[in-house]
């Protein structure tokens, strides 16, 4: 965990002498010198829990703000802390757009929604096979003292839960999620320090018609969003490869996950500094030879020709990319075997997808990982599944302009012409309300003009005036705002 520790108390000359501000970063409090609060502050900066926010700018500090009163100003940074988001309506819409695409395409699938708190015990994330998650989470120990973390991803919660519910449960499991996970992630395009994931998982199936299933999923998403293959493909491999690799060098089952994480950094740093890791580990020069030049394979056939037809790796393989094909998205997917993934539970098939301009990080990835509940104290059961940040494919979006233009939209503005009317302007709105129709109403006085404005800003189809000459008759006037059209519709007829 990054620790950042925060400058503290400078004196501000032109403050009354009762008052003293206090700096932290951009980070400002005003605090009565005598104030009790002044200790617990300090204490505050010190505090391990720090978001540390690192290279430059955003928020520091993770100090509990003094309770307010009448005697306390703050002054507070209004940016959000570095690496997470606000939501403004214009960024909802878009956020709710997705997930009811993210929803949309498992229910089509028959998946069934679950969710999980967002604090979870940290013993649940600790694994030992070095991945970098683990340096990433955001762990502390809550008032009870216990450990606790706030969630990096949703498959250790899934696990967690489907050991809770047991043989209670009918299986298959045809579970999906989306939630926020927090990692204290080196911030880059599409990659930030909370992200949502929308997650499909079956579990209690064996074969890779799971996967398969899985995969075509995805592809339903993308394309629901105009996505083609020209834009995105996936890159699949297995983890049995390198098993068959290991086994062939008598190398200890126990080294798997640990050798997995290691091959998965071959990009990220120089190929020497892999083999010394996989020395350090156990694995002899020569099987570490043997490992990468296996995943510069790029091709099944050349796969097979190298280990031999008769493995798990090279069947699974096949028979997912022979159902891709009748699925209908051969098109989408390639063999690949340097793709291995930086989690250490997964056992067999790995996928990840990419934008095939090569300008983005990984748009989603996911496997098997039949062992995973096992580590958990459970029934091992057979388990895949994959995660898709909300992050990265808005940038995809943006970068393919396939943004979708998504305005505020409310069916009737209801606008009362006098204060006396204030009162029969709500009334009309309820009515409508209670029809299903949406209404934004306007009961403060206002001049015409600016209720024309509100009502084209917020795209109103109709603007309903409540005037007392025709309250009096039990009418109100309805505008349709496309056509200009204009009539008197009477109360117990509006619709
Ligand atoms: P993951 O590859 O770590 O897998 O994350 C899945 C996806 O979440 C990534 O491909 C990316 O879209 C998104 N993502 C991850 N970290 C960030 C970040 N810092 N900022 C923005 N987006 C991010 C998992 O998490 C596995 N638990 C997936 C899984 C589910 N495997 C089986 N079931």
């Amino acid at each position: 965990m990054l620790a950042k520790p925060c400058s503290l108390a400078i004196l501000h000359p032109r403050l009354p002498s009762c008052t003293r501000q206090v700096f932290l970063s951009n980070f400002q409090f005003l605090i009565p010198a005598h104030s009790r609060y002044r200790s617990s502050l300090s204490t505050a900066a010190q505090s391990p829990l720090d978001g540390g926010a690192g290279a430059g700018g955003g928020r520091t500090g993770a100090l509990s703000p003094p309770p307010v009163t009448d005697e306390v100003v703050q002054k507070i940074d209004v940016n959000p802390p570095k690496g997470t988001r606000d939501f403004p309506p214009e960024e909802m819409r878009l956020r709710n757009w997705l997930f009811h695409n993210f929803r949309e395409v498992s229910r089509l699938s028959g998946f069934e929604e679950v969710d999980f708190p967002v604090l979870e015990s940290e013993a649940l994330f600790i694994r030992k096979a070095g991945e970098e998650i683990r340096d990433q989470l955001y762990c502390f120990e809550d008032r009870g003292n216990r450990r606790v973390a706030l969630r990096p991803e949703l498959t250790p919660s899934l696990a967690r839960l489907v050991i809770q519910k047991g043989k209670s449960v009918p299986f298959p499991l045809k579970w999906f999620a989306v939630g926020q996970c927090w990692r204290y992630e080196r911030m880059t395009r599409g990659r930030r320090r909370e992200h949502y994931q929308w997650n499909m998982d079956i579990i209690g199936v064996p074969e890779v018609t799971a996967e398969a299933e899985l995969m075509s999923s995805i592809v339903t998403f993308f394309k629901k969003v105009g996505i083609s293959s020209s834009d995105v493909g996936f890159k699949v491999s297995s983890r049995k490869v390198l098993q068959e690799v290991l086994r062939s060098y008598s190398v200890p089952e126990i080294l798997f996950g640990k050798v997995c994480i290691i091959i998965d950094k071959i990009e990220k740093i120089p190929i020497d500094d892999i083999k010394n890791e996989l020395k350090l580990v156990g694995i002899s020069e020569v099987a570490a030879e043997e490992l990468l030049q296996v995943l510069s394979i790029k091709s099944l056939e050349k796969l097979e020709e190298v280990l031999g037809g008769a493995g798990e790796a090279i069947s699974d393989l096949k028979q997912l990319f022979s159902l891709a094909e009748k699925f209908g998205y051969s098109d989408w997917i390639q063999f690949d075997a340097s793709v291995v993934r930086g989690l250490a539970y997964y056992t067999g098939i790995v996928f990840e997808g990419f934008d095939r301009e090569g300008k983005l990080r990984a748009i989603c990835g996911g496997g098997r990982y039949d062992k995973l509940l096992s580590t958990f104290g459970g029934d091992d059961l057979p388990a895949c599944g994959f995660g898709f940040g909300d992050a990265v494919i808005i940038e995809l979006l943006k970068e393919k302009g396939l943004l979708p233009n998504l305005n505020q939209q409310v069916e009737n503005i209801v606008c009362a012409l006098d204060k006396n009317l204030q009162g029969a302007a709500a009334s009309v709105a309820t009515k409508l309300r209670e029809k299903g129709q949406t209404v934004d109403l306007v009961l403060e006085s206002k001049p015409l003009k600016w209720v024309f404005k509100r009502a084209a800003r917020i795209n109103a189809q109709r603007l309903i005036l409540v005037g007392l000459s025709e309250w009096q008759r039990g009418m109100v006037s309805v505008k349709i705002l496309a056509s200009g059209e204009q009539t008197e519709v009477e109360l117990a007829n509006l619709e």
